[in-house]
């Protein structure tokens, strides 16, 4: 994965430099994407770029390159760096001023980059293989903007170091009134009684394009009733099942929260018919 995008040429990743004045750097002053891409095929593509551009829109990043261009992009960027099953960051941050100074500076061009990263399992991938995530479970203690798909991920970090230095995979957030808002980088989905639920999108939560993408699926499919609304702490733990969604992991199993199983600790019948969809349909969004 040596090859990445930079203010518009292509270079080896050792060769990308930028000002220790980009506010990317100073600030996490900028909005990311991550795209996930098999053999140049992306999936959820004109939703990523619609939620990136509605991003720089919502934090004053002037920056209207067209979805053909970035297409463009992501494509070279996935040929140049072996096709195959990737994951496409893409990356604008205000750019770099002469001095630091919290102000928006005028006249600085932002400063565009992007790169390719593996995902393993995008293509083809075997859910009779798949093992279930353990999360870990704590006060969302992030901003009041996390439909901001934002650069500055301190909050999203702190987060998820909890959840992995207890050896979980993910660390679930609930808010001050003990409801779910999401996970440190995935959106969050519960199964009771064959009914399912996602918490609702709101300024609490990142507006996931696999949970997009899924909720779509599920209910064009009709096979079970599907829910956003809010969720409680209680209603997470007496769930049948536990899913989360994001662009690498698609939708995973969650097989324990904290010390609990959740349902019966093992992979729900619900899930495997969800992910299955998904995997089926994804490619057409
Ligand atoms: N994370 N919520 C948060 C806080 C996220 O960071 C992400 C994605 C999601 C799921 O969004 P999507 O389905 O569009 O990937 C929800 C990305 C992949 C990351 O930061 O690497």
């Amino acid at each position: 994965m040596s090859i990445v995008f930079l203010n518009g040429e292509y270079m080896p990743v050792e060769q990308a430099k930028i000002s220790p004045l980009d506010r990317g750097f100073l600030f996490g002053d900028g909005i990311y994407e991550v795209i996930p891409s098999c053999n140049e095929k992306m999936i959820g593509f004109k939703w990523h770029i619609d939620r990136m551009n509605d991003g720089l829109k919502a934090i004053g990043i002037d920056l209207n390159w067209k979805h053909d261009k970035w297409q463009s992009i992501c494509e070279q960027l996935s040929e140049k760096n072996g096709s195959g099953s990737l994951g496409i960051y893409l990356h604008i941050s205000r750019g770099a001023d002469t001095k630091r100074f919290h102000a928006f500076p005028e006249g600085v061009e932002p400063t565009v980059f992007a790169m390719a990263f593996k995902i393993p399992q995008l293509e083809g991938s075997d859910l009779n293989h798949i093992k279930g995530y353990a999360l870990a479970s704590t006060l969302d203690l992030r901003w009041k903007r996390c439909q901001i798909k934002s650069t500055a991920l301190l909050g999203n970090v702190l987060h998820f170091q909890e959840g992995y230095e207890a050896g979980c995979q993910e660390t679930l957030l609930f808010n001050d009134n003990g409801e779910l808002t999401e996970a440190s980088s995935s959106n969050v989905f519960i199964v009771k009684n064959e009914v399912i639920a996602t918490s609702i999108q709101d300024n609490q939560i990142l507006p996931g394009i696999t949970r997009r993408i899924l909720l779509d699926v599920l209910r064009k499919d009709g096979s079970f009733k599907v829910e956003e609304r809010i969720i409680t702490l209680d209603e997470v733990k007496s769930a049948d099942e536990v899913w989360i969604t994001s662009s690498s992991k698609e939708v995973a199993p969650v097989t324990h929260l904290d010390d609990l199983e959740i349902g019966s600790g093992q992979l729900g019948h619900i899930w495997f018919k969800a992910a299955s969809l998904y995997a089926q349909h994804k490619f057409n969004y």
